[in-house]
């Protein structure tokens, strides 16, 4: 069962920051997730809430803002908000990344700029996969992208178990801790998705995934697994 990095190792540095990206590195992590949204001047800039608020010493919405502002801030511990490219340098080689999408226009924005990165970069397309709870924005992403692959998250238990995905042919299905039974996660195998589980930050948590088949667990602490 895959371990994937929940926004870094934020049980040990900054949440969505280079010093977390590394960190999860140096542990052997083999995918980070991280949270993508568009600022104010077009940049692809890493962010788990639509608001700086919580995770910096700013204020207000990150799509509000340039790029330049956002870099004024303190993102804790003296780090700044990485934009996506700087993630991606960070990582190239050493880990596979989950994009995750957040915001408008978002699925847009990594097409222009996967566009213009990847044929630079020794990145190969199935060592990205992007996700989002924005299904139909996902799905305009993969009709962009058909090489990468997508992952489509769901907070709850939908009505027909994984049939709602079957337009996009994801790669897998993120589903939430809370929710996830037996059912679902056979379901999900039968129609060939890979189940992964967001945010397992306990041992037995973990344990109970893993009987259960589940292929990969987002986690905040990798070591506490
Ligand atoms: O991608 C898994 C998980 O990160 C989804 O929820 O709110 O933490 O982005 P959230
Ligand atoms: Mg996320």
């Amino acid at each position: 069962m895959k371990i994937i990095g929940h926004r870094g190792v934020p049980a040990q540095k900054p949440e969505n920051t280079l010093a977390s990206y590394q960190r999860a590195v140096e542990l052997g992590v083999k995918m980070i997730e991280l949270d993508v949204y568009v600022c104010r001047t077009g940049e692809l800039v890493i962010m788990h809430d639509d608001r700086i608020d919580r995770t910096t010493n700013g204020s207000g919405l990150v799509y509000e803002k340039t790029l330049k502002e956002l870099k004024g801030f303190d993102a804790g511990e003296g780090e700044q908000i990485p934009t996506l490219q700087e993630a991606l340098d960070l990582l190239a080689g050493k880990t596979d990344v989950n994009i995750e999408l957040k915001g408008r226009g978002t699925g847009e924005a990594l097409h222009a700029f996967l566009s213009r990165y990847l044929p630079e970069r020794s990145w190969e397309p199935e060592s990205l996969l992007v996700s989002s709870f924005n299904l139909p924005m996902l799905h305009e992403f993969a009709c962009l992208e058909p090489d990468i692959p997508i992952g489509a998250l769901h907070g709850g238990i939908p009505i027909n178990y994984s049939d709602f995905v079957k337009p996009m042919h994801p790669y897998s299905l993120h589903y939430n801790l809370e929710f996830i039974d037996q059912k679902m996660v056979d379901h999900a195998h039968r129609q060939g998705y890979q189940v992964y589980i967001y945010t397992v930050n306990h041992q037995d948590d973990y344990l109970r995934m893993k009987q259960m088949g589940v292929d990969g667990v987002f986690t905040n602490d990798p070591t506490a697994l």
